[in-house]
């Protein structure tokens, strides 16, 4: 008997403004995909754990100062030194699931208003990287997100920061739109679960079509 072809795993991004749901509605579908018999494993960026995401973490919390381009470097070095993982965990068959990615690196660096980071400028250091089957991003309101509740501490999580990285985000989604599938996430967390549920598992049952895990460009 031919042993059957290993099929691969497939990249899911899930982005979006913070207070938008992101980490939520990722644990949700990684459960609900391994309800169906998928293998997934969950992924979140800034991966806080590493040498260089303990200084992300620093940075972000304020605790340390760091040039733009710098902790913008580092942002996406902290995505590059787990790229071989994602490539070969997706490659086994495991479906990996990313809470905030490239995305997130261009626009936040970019919403900053440095004038020499520009979008195009942040978004170099990330190609190459693995390129999602999809990125789900999750689209909130002002208003929704007002409603959320106030806040936290950490750098960027202001309201300045956070309408420059809305109008920035629409901006490099819609330069990236073949990956991109927007979900209104200002319903309830039931609705909006059902939804990426339903995308996710569209674009696992595609991934014979797409072919191989391919770069971002
Ligand atoms: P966040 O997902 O909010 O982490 P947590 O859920 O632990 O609070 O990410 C922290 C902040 O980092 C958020 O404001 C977005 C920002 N960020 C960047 O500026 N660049 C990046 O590349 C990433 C992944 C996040
Ligand atoms: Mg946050």
């Amino acid at each position: 008997l031919e042993s059957q072809p290993m099929r691969r795993g497939a990249l899911i991004i899930v982005e979006g403004l913070d207070r938008a749901g992101k980490s939520s509605q990722c644990e949700l579908l990684r459960d609900q995909l391994l309800t169906k018999g998928h293998a997934v494993e969950y992924i979140r960026f800034p991966d806080r754990t590493t040498p260089i995401g303990k200084l992300i973490d620093s940075y972000l919390r304020n605790a340390s100062h760091q040039d733009d381009h710098s902790i913008h470097l580092l942002f996406s070095a902290n995505r590059w030194e787990l790229a071989k993982h994602i490539q070969d965990t997706v490659a086994n068959g495991t479906t990996v699931i990313v809470d905030r990615y490239s995305y997130s690196g261009a626009v936040y660096s970019a919403a900053k208003a440095n004038p020499t980071l520009s979008l195009e400028w942040a978004w170099q250091p990330e190609v190459g990287l693995p390129r999602p089957d999809i990125c789900l991003f999750l689209s909130i309101s002002p208003e929704e997100a007002a409603k959320r509740g106030g806040f936290g501490a950490e750098r960027y999580e202001n309201e300045t920061m956070q309408s420059r990285v809305r109008q920035l985000f629409g901006t490099l989604l819609d330069r990236q739109r073949d990956d991109v599938c927007v979900i209104d996430a200002g319903r309830t967390v039931d609705e909006v679960s059902e939804e990426i549920v339903d995308v996710a598992v569209k674009c696992i049952s595609r991934l014979d079509a797409i072919g191989p895990l391919r770069a971002l460009g």
